[in-house]
């Protein structure tokens, strides 16, 4: 071993005791004649001192820059009064050198390592190795290991077995393009990465295997954002002879085990549940943060009769919706603040964003501001005020439109509002969201999609009913939603070929395609498939959580950017014609001239 102690871990203790660390360069200074270094390795720094009373380890220091690697041996010592760093494990002491190695030498390293830098995300990502040396990335990586390790131990002690699935397969159907593979012995032929585990695991219940875990690799090619990466990672679990509250109570268990032992945080037992119908309704999302007390009310009966358009339109369709928020003292709002969020709305396709400020309810319409006030009955507004509930100093927005985007809009608002104005209540608020409908319609296609996926089982064990009215249809998937993140999902799986051919009609799935894409899921049906469910977290969204990071790309050591490239290594990267030729593939022109091959 060529070090005797990681830094972090010596502390008064070792007072006296002579000491060999290893590390990097972390800063260093000269004092008047004598040099100290802040080493630094995965444990933190200790202040390491070179005196010209060693001359040969003195004139080696000076050369020392930012970066290089070393190994120091010397005698632990307190330092001197009003030295002392607090913010250190290590601060009560330094290394008095009597040996120095350099290991390595650096080139001046591209990002500065005390994050005071201003460098862009694109050179942090290229150097991503120097980037990973941050304090602040080395704790996410320990806290990801720990999260990992008290996951299977959870788990383990709940007689979950780990097995593995493969990653050269067939499409899953999770709502995302495939990454594709071209086969080289079947030319013509690819394989699909995984986008879960879904089928597979599915198949180990058939198996008997009864109860399943894998910390999986998934991939999916789909729009980037902070919570999405084309390669991901799924806590991915599936039980046998298992209801949806048994999978909902083992997750719940092990997630709060988790949180109590890496962070020391105490969970609600049990988690608040509340249907997909009450979220939308009360927060315009599936996913609500219940740390923000805005809701939305619905008026659109007291508005139906309106002389405005805006409203009354949505009022009176099937698919619109008009909804209140109230926002307690936002009649202090400007003007230039509203005018913003009224941009921000329009990014989810809000046309715009109707107020009243509240000044003073005793003093009815005259106590209202509103620039659309004047296309309101007295009934209405009344009804407005009465229904959300406003008190004088409190600010109404309004959402008209297609119940999608008045969701979407005022969902993404309340949220936003709630950060701006300090209503955020409290740390953590774990919550599930059930009863979820089947298949929702996608009116450009003219299909039926599946909400959660085509594997799912309804509530109501009846095939025909399920083909005769898809869009009322409950399903008995669950997701898991932390601080209006969605962390988790999962369902009761369809366990019957005749169920799981019901639903596929009704996704408008050929029974050639059937056949074809999950030919191998439905005879296994049919060979003994005990009934079974299961859940799978995305376990960078919940180390993200837990690290109080804003992306999944700060947990993970290796992320990809916003156009799934790795700028580190440069992939994806170009192939050669004589591995393409192996694999019989030609390349198509692209850009112009492939539009043009179109015509
Ligand atoms: P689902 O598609 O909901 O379900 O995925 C489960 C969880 O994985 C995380 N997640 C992602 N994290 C980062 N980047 C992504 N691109 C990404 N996509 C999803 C989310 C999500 O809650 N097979 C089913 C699970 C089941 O039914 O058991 C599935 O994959 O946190
Ligand atoms: P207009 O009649 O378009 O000038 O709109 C009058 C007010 O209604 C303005 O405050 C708009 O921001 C608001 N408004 C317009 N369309 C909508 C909508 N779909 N939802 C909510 N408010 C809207």
């Amino acid at each position: 071993m060529m070090r005797s102690h990681y830094s972090g871990d010596v502390t008064a203790a070792a007072i006296d005791s002579e000491i060999t660390v290893c590390g990097w360069v972390h800063r260093r200074r000269d004092h008047g004649g004598v040099i100290f270094v802040d080493l630094r390795d995965r444990s933190g720094l200790i202040q390491v001192v070179f005196d010209p009373d060693e001359p040969g380890t003195f004139a080696e220091a000076e050369k020392l820059r930012s970066e290089y690697v070393i190994q120091v041996t010397g005698r632990v010592r307190a330092r001197p009064e009003g030295t002392v760093n607090r913010n250190l494990a290590s601060g009560e002491i330094e290394v008095y050198t009597t040996a120095l190695t350099v290991l390595n030498a650096s080139e001046t390293p591209p990002l500065q390592l005390d994050d005071t830098e201003n460098v862009g995300d694109a050179a942090r990502l290229r150097y991503r190795y120097v980037e990973l040396r941050k304090p602040r990335m080395q704790r996410h990586m320990q806290l990801r290991a720990q999260v990992t390790r008290a996951v299977r131990n959870a788990l383990d002690e709940l007689g979950f077995l780990d097995i593995e699935t493969p990653i050269l397969t067939r499409a899953t159907p999770e709502g995302a393009r495939d990454y594709l593979v071209p086969s080289r012995t079947q030319p013509g032929h690819f394989f699909a990465l995984p986008q879960s585990p879904q089928l597979f695991k599915q198949l180990l219940m058939v198996s008997g295997m009864d109860r399943y875990y894998q910390i999986a690799r998934c991939f999916r090619d789909e729009d980037l954002r902070a919570d999405r990466q084309p390669e991901f990672t799924q806590i991915d679990i599936e039980a046998s002879f298992v209801d949806a509250d048994d999978i909902m109570a083992i997750n719940e268990t092990m997630i709060r085990s988790l949180f109590a032992d890496v962070l020391d945080v105490k969970l609600p037992d049990p988690f608040p549940r509340m249907t997909y119908e009450e979220a939308m309704r009360r927060f315009g999302s599936d996913k609500p943060d219940l740390r923000i007390d805005l809701e939305l009310v619905d008026i659109a009966d007291l508005v139906a009769d309106a002389d405005f358009k805006v409203f009354s339109g949505p009022a009176n369709s099937d698919t619109g919706r008009v909804a209140v928020m109230r926002v307690p003292g936002g009649a202090s709002l400007t003007r230039k603040q509203i005018d913003g969020y009224t941009e921000f709305v329009s990014r989810y396709g809000a046309k715009g964003l109707a107020y009243v400020k509240v000044n003073d309810t005793s003093a009815g319409r005259e106590g209202l501001a509103s620039p659309i006030l004047k296309f309101l009955s007295d009934e209405a507004v009344e009804g407005i005020m009465t229904r959300s509930g406003a008190a004088d100093g409190d600010l109404l927005f309004f959402g008209a439109d297609t119940e999608t985007v008045v969701n979407d809009a005022l969902g993404a608002l309340r949220v936003r509002l709630g950060h701006d104005l300090g209503r955020v209540e409290g740390d953590w608020a774990p919550l599930w969201v059930i009863d979820w409908p089947m298949f929702e319609y996608d009116p450009e296609a003219k299909r039926w999609n599946a909400l959660h996926h085509p594997f799912t089982a309804p509530a109501v064990d009846d095939a025909d009913a399920l083909r005769n009215d898809p869009k009322h249809a409950l399903s008995q998937a669950y997701d898991m939603v932390l601080n209006g993140t969605e962390i988790g999902g999962g369902s009761v799986r369809i366990h019957t070929p005749s169920m799981q051919q019901a639903a596929f009609d009704v996704l408008g799935i050929s029974r050639e395609d059937a056949e074809e894409k999950f030919g191998f899921l439905l005879e296994a049906l049919k060979f003994g498939a005990p009934p079974h469910a299961g859940i799978a977290f995305g376990l960078d969204r919940l180390v993200m959580l837990m690290a109080g990071a804003d992306s999944i790309r700060e947990v993970i050591a290796f992320p990809k950017t916003q156009t799934a490239t790795d700028l580190l290594t440069g992939a994806p990267g170009l192939a050669d014609n004589a591995q393409l030729r192996e694999l019989g593939i030609r390349l198509r022109a692209t850009g112009k001239s492939e539009a043009s091959d179109g015509q």
